[in-house]
């Protein structure tokens, strides 16, 4: 048996895995137990699955994910309480079943706003209320910058920003504050953070409500990234800017594809992708990737790979998408039978 990664990283973070309820038993429950010490909800948490409809909440399938955490012993972060996507369009309908982004009368256009504002409020208090022993860090806004943006701030224009500028994302870490108590760790994630203009954005943005006296305590870094890029000098200088705000850093959604993007041409199945020899790429990209984070381990509070083997990742959904419906990824340390990749020995500093 090969030594557990939550061990060999004791002294630095804990390791964290994403998981859909159904890993929660079977070969993913024996290796989330034995290598991981932080987990994490794929989808089950996100504002579509926990509030389909406006006062309907559904937390069954939550409620597994963290009476595992609490019964191995495991920290559990939370993701996430707003995000522009997988999230239910009722938040944004008026009282008359109309868009409030189309709406141009500005008392009523103030009236909307307000509502929204409510509807955020009694969805996070309502979360935060259930889960607040047990939630160690919470995503509680998710992907708010857009470099694409036409605005200058690099502001996503959601329908959260339409209808309340940025106040949504000042009231969500209040609330989150308010009802999860001091002790609780808020974090803004996002991906592509490495980069520029992005990672300027987010640290202006950042900037600016800590300075309004808005609770955040740190930043999430997505981490979807490629073999060569983001470039790990990029990473470190992210990661530092950062704390030079006095902030954690998590890296929340790590995954490492094999492609670049978009993820075209693909390998059609596993056994091509190791026949490429790539998976010997992607062991010295784990390799840099972990001694980097190990060099910063006083300035990253946890490190969550977005999902635990090859058998089962998001990033085949996209390479399907791009390649008539026949594409796989690979971007973890454990193939799909869970065997592990020549990623893992890198990631675990042995060469
Ligand atoms: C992804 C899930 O992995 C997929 O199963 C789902 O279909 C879409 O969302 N950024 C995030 C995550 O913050 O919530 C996303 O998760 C991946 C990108």
């Amino acid at each position: 048996e090969v030594p557990a990664m939550k061990d060999r990283y004791e002294d630095s973070f804990p390791i964290g895995a994403a998981v859909e309820p159904y890993q929660l038993e079977g070969t993913h429950g024996e290796i989330l137990k034995r290598h991981y010490n932080s987990i994490v909800a794929e989808n089950v948490m996100k504002p579509v699955n926990i509030q389909p409809e406006e006062g309907e909440f559904n937390f069954e399938e939550a409620d597994k994910i963290v009476a595992f955490a609490e019964e191995h012993d495991m920290d559990l972060r939370f993701h996430t309480l707003i995000w522009h996507s997988q999230v239910p369009n009722w938040f944004f309908l008026d009282k008359e079943g109309n868009e409030m982004i189309d709406e141009t009368d500005p008392a009523k256009r103030a009236d909307n706003k307000e509502l929204l504002l409510n509807r955020l409020e009694t969805h996070i208090k309502t979360i935060v209320e259930r889960y607040a022993d047990e939630v160690d860090a919470w995503d509680v806004v998710n992907e708010t910058i857009d470099p694409n943006a036409s605005n200058d701030r690099g502001l996503r224009e959601s329908k959260w920003y339409q209808i309340t500028g940025t106040d949504y994302i000042k009231t969500a870490f209040e609330t989150t504050r308010k009802y999860a108590g001091e002790d609780a760790k808020l974090f803004i994630n996002d991906f592509n953070t490495e980069v520029e203009p992005k990672r300027t954005h987010l640290y202006n943005l950042v900037k600016d409500l800590l300075e309004q006296g808005v609770p955040i305590d740190g930043v999430g870094h997505q981490a979807h990234i490629q073999l060569d890029w983001p470039t790990i000098e990029e990473t470190k200088e992210s990661i530092n800017m950062f704390a030079g705000l006095g902030l954690e850093n998590q890296i929340t959604e790590l995954d490492v594809s094999l492609y670049g993007w978009p993820p075209t041409p693909a390998f059609a199945n596993y056994e091509e992708i190791v026949e490429s020899g790539r998976l010997y790429d992607q062991a010295e990209r784990y390799d840099q990737l972990f001694e980097l984070y190990r060099e910063l381990d006083d300035k990253i509070t946890n490190v969550t790979f977005w999902g635990i083997a090859d058998d089962h990742t998001w990033l085949d959904d996209r390479a399907e998408d791009y390649n008539d419906g026949v594409g796989k990824d690979a971007p973890f340390v454990f193939d799909p039978d869970f065997n592990v990749k020549p990623a893992y020995w890198e990631m675990m500093g042995y060469d």
